[in-house]
């Protein structure tokens, strides 16, 4: 009797095993999220990811791919595995421009169900711009960052403030053989060059789009800065190659000695801290020069997580966006890279202030921060700016003739679309 209880026993328990084995590990199976992020923040963020993974082990487990180095790469290829539906990916590291379009389309989860008011209040101001569209979270930041002057401290006693004074003092400082070159900035026909441009429109009294969302490109300020940025490099102020600069190059220049002045973002200071820099520690930063009586502005540009529609585990993604934008995170990135933190805080914490002289400097450059146009059609309008604005640097169309190609462009995408 006792022996064939035994045999049903054993007959019975395997199958009840194996579902309670199932049940189990379907319960507490690691939850892959996966990132997709630039080259630059996917090598920077590896340390931390790394730590991630240690502390949720058995839990979580996170892999960032690392997509191309330039804005508009980056986002074709996340367009592309979104248009093509269950994209391999939880989340996105995005630029700020792209969060309206990529909003209007359906393709972020809002994250208001996850970040309190209290969570963005923690943000300093220049942080929390560019996160929400149409009232709800869509992109919790990443870094903060802002176009800025360097300037070089061994060469003036003070940074330019006016586009007269910069151009002067390139001029100038060429002639004696103080440096190759004046001004090194971004005038390669790519998104840079929009950001670029948006501050020396400001800094002109000129628009982009006007308060009625209208494009103001032929106003006569827009074609005052226009003809300023031409004659930088007719008058040799800046190099003809800088047509032909991106970020990176402006840097490479800079950083090598060969120019009085540069316009970079604030991830440039790192690198030219290295022992490797022909400046190091003879750099100062302000923001872009502005004509008497206009207040001048910083380009907002800065990178935010984005969780995707159909995120395999929202709880998890939400909890790596945490962690890697957490105030610790960003005190490591800010310290190893440069990139600028996005928690207010950090701008008064002593032990980043002892190694960062330049925080000050670029809490008050963020309060200046400008966002470009907030419109889905944003990557559009920025082509035909960037195009036009080429033509005219290039020495291929007059700068008139330029703008009103530009206005006209600008006009039709908007309208097509309904308005901006
Ligand atoms: C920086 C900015 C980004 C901008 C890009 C242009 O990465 O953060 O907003 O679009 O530069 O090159």
């Amino acid at each position: 009797m006792r022996r064939r209880l035994r045999w049903w026993w054993s007959l019975l328990s395997l199958p009840l095993l194996t579902v309670a084995t199932l049940a189990w590990s379907a319960a507490h199976a690691v939850e892959q999220v996966t990132l997709l992020m630039p080259a630059p923040f996917a090598e920077s963020t590896a340390p931390l990811v790394r730590q991630f993974n240690e502390q949720h082990r058995g839990r979580i487990e996170l892999n960032v791919s690392s997509g191309p180095r330039d804005t508009e790469a980056m986002s074709d290829l996340a367009i592309s595995s979104l248009i093509l539906g269950a994209p391999p990916y939880d989340a996105l590291l995005i630029d700020v421009t792209w969060l309206p379009k990529y909003a209007a389309a359906g393709w972020l989860e809002p994250l208001d169900g996850f970040f309190s008011a209290e969570d963005e209040q923690t943000l300093i101001r220049g942080a929390r711009q560019g996160n929400r569209y149409q009232d709800h979270l869509f992109r919790w930041p990443f870094n903060a960052d802002v176009g800025l002057l360097y300037w070089r401290t061994d060469l003036m006693e003070a940074p330019p403030q006016t586009p007269n004074e910069l151009l002067g003092i390139s001029r100038q400082l060429i002639a004696d053989n103080a440096v190759k070159t004046g001004f090194v900035w971004q005038g390669r026909q790519y998104e840079g060059l929009s950001c670029d441009a948006l501050e020396i429109f400001r800094g002109f009294g000129g628009r982009w789009l006007g308060s009625d969302g209208q494009p103001a490109l032929t106003s006569a300020n827009v074609q005052r800065a226009v003809d300023w940025m031409e004659t930088l490099i007719r008058t040799g102020a800046s190099p003809r190659a800088v047509t032909n600069y991106a970020e990176t190059e402006s840097l490479q220049a800079f950083k090598a000695g060969d120019a009085a002045l540069m316009r970079n973002w604030p991830y440039a200071w790192a690198e030219l801290q290295k022992p490797d820099s022909a400046v190091r520690g003879r750099i100062g930063i302000t923001t872009m020069v502005a004509e008497p009586g206009q207040t001048p502005v910083a380009t907002l540009g800065s990178w935010g997580l984005s969780m995707l529609k159909g995120a395999r585990h929202p709880d998890a993604t939400v909890e790596a966006i945490r962690y890697l934008t957490e105030a610790e995170a960003q005190k490591q990135r800010f310290i190893a890279q440069g990139y600028t933190p996005t928690v207010e805080a950090l701008y008064r914490d002593p032990e980043l202030l002892a190694v960062a002289p330049q925080l000050p400097q670029l809490a008050q450059a963020l309060e200046l921060a400008t966002p470009r146009p907030p419109t889905p059609l944003y990557a559009q309008i920025s082509d035909v700016l960037q195009r036009q604005l080429s033509g005219v640097l290039t020495g291929n169309q007059s700068s008139e003739e330029a703008l009103k190609r530009a206005q006209t462009s600008t006009s039709t995408i908007l309208q097509s679309a309904g308005g901006a």
